[in-house]
């Protein structure tokens, strides 16, 4: 049972709290919990590694939509942010999404507010609506594909050569889509707060004191920092590439969580996190930060915060999704 208080605390705050005894050993108390309810966590690249460690699994948006929509679990409990614990409750709506903080949000979910995309979308009726999965619920509901950055370049490709197309809401990942695909793509005008803020100057600086260093990139870094990368991929597609890369030394250009991976998959490997422009920790997505290993425990212990989303929003979000699984299975994606 949950007192009155922490519920109306969760409203305000987003999380469940509940002090936590600090001699629990959470990480024992979180697989005790996750066997008894029958739970499984999934967490994101970017959570703080003592959440990664807890996870039955890790990966990328793509990865972990589609494990969301396999497993056998009673209770899904996403460690990584809103629209992410959305996405895996419109695949799997008959169970319990957890998300150990509400307010776990992004700056590119939040940069395309669904009544101003709908006047964009009515400006150009003819275009097939592409949308990154970091959006709202709401917004995939007026999106024809989604996509992630594992597969965006599969998705546009399978849209007729005469369709136009809306790509929303990161601009950087579609100036970089334009590029590849050489499509012709309306671009909403959105960013990532953490991947526009690498600073071209210090990376550079870096580069000259680590010449035997490859730049690695995510494609929601801006056009400037992509044209100097060796390599330019989603997490999952950085991560391998450090595996197999014979380089020994990698500059990081995305959020630093998924250094932990990194490091574990190649222990002789040197990552260093590309610097942002202030003397600040501003490379960290303060959302996926918002997670702690004791909202985790207090989310699986409580079975809050959960997702709740309307039928109405999971049926007409689901069909975007389901495209961008399509296209996925096909491309031999997961
Ligand atoms: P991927 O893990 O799909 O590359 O996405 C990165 C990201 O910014 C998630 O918020
Ligand atoms: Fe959103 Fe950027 Fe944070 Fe990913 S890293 S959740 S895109 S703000």
């Amino acid at each position: 049972m949950i007192a009155t208080t922490a519920l109306d605390k969760l409203e305000e705050k987003g999380f469940l709290d509940i002090a936590v005894d600090p001699t629990l050993d959470l990480a024992t108390e979180i697989a005790r919990l996750k066997k008894e309810k029958n739970a499984v966590v999934l967490a994101h690249y970017y959570q703080d590694s003592e959440i990664q460690d807890v996870a039955d699994f890790i990966g990328d948006s793509l990865q972990l939509s589609q494990e969301a929509a396999r497993t056998q679990a009673d209770i899904i409990l996403f460690a990584g942010v809103h629209f992410m614990a959305e996405t895996a409750k419109i695949l799997s709506p008959e169970k319990k999404v957890l998300l150990p903080d509400l307010l776990a949000g992004c700056s590119l979910a939040d940069s395309c507010p669904p009544h101003l995309f709908r006047l964009f979308k009515e400006a150009n009726p003819n275009a097939v609506v592409v949308s990154y999965v970091n959006c709202t619920a709401e917004l995939k509901t007026l999106t024809d594909i989604c996509c992630t950055s594992s597969n965006a370049v599969q998705v546009i490709e399978s849209i007729p050569e005469d369709r136009p197309i809306i790509f929303a809401p990161d601009r950087n990942l579609g100036e970089y889509l334009i590029k590849k695909t050489g499509r012709n793509l309306i671009l909403w005008n959105g960013t990532c707060m953490v991947h526009e803020i690498f600073s071209d100057e210090k990376i550079g600086r870096l580069q000259h004191r680590h010449p035997e260093a490859e730049l690695i990139a995510h494609p929601e870094c801006e056009d400037s920092l992509l044209e100097k990368a060796d390599f330019i991929g989603s997490t999952s597609q950085l991560l391998k590439y450090t595996q197999t890369s014979p380089r020994k030394t990698f500059i990081v250009a995305t959020e630093p969580g998924i250094i932990h991976q990194m490091a574990k998959a190649s222990p002789g490997k040197t990552f260093i996190p590309a610097p942002p422009q202030n003397n600040c920790a501003c490379n960290e997505c303060p959302h996926m930060k918002r997670n702690t290993l004791e909202k985790v425990y207090l989310a699986l212990k409580y079975e809050q915060p959960e997702i709740q989303l309307s039928d109405e929003i999971i049926r007409d979000a689901r069909a975007s999704i389901d495209r961008m699984m399509e296209i996925s299975a096909r491309a031999g994606l997961g």
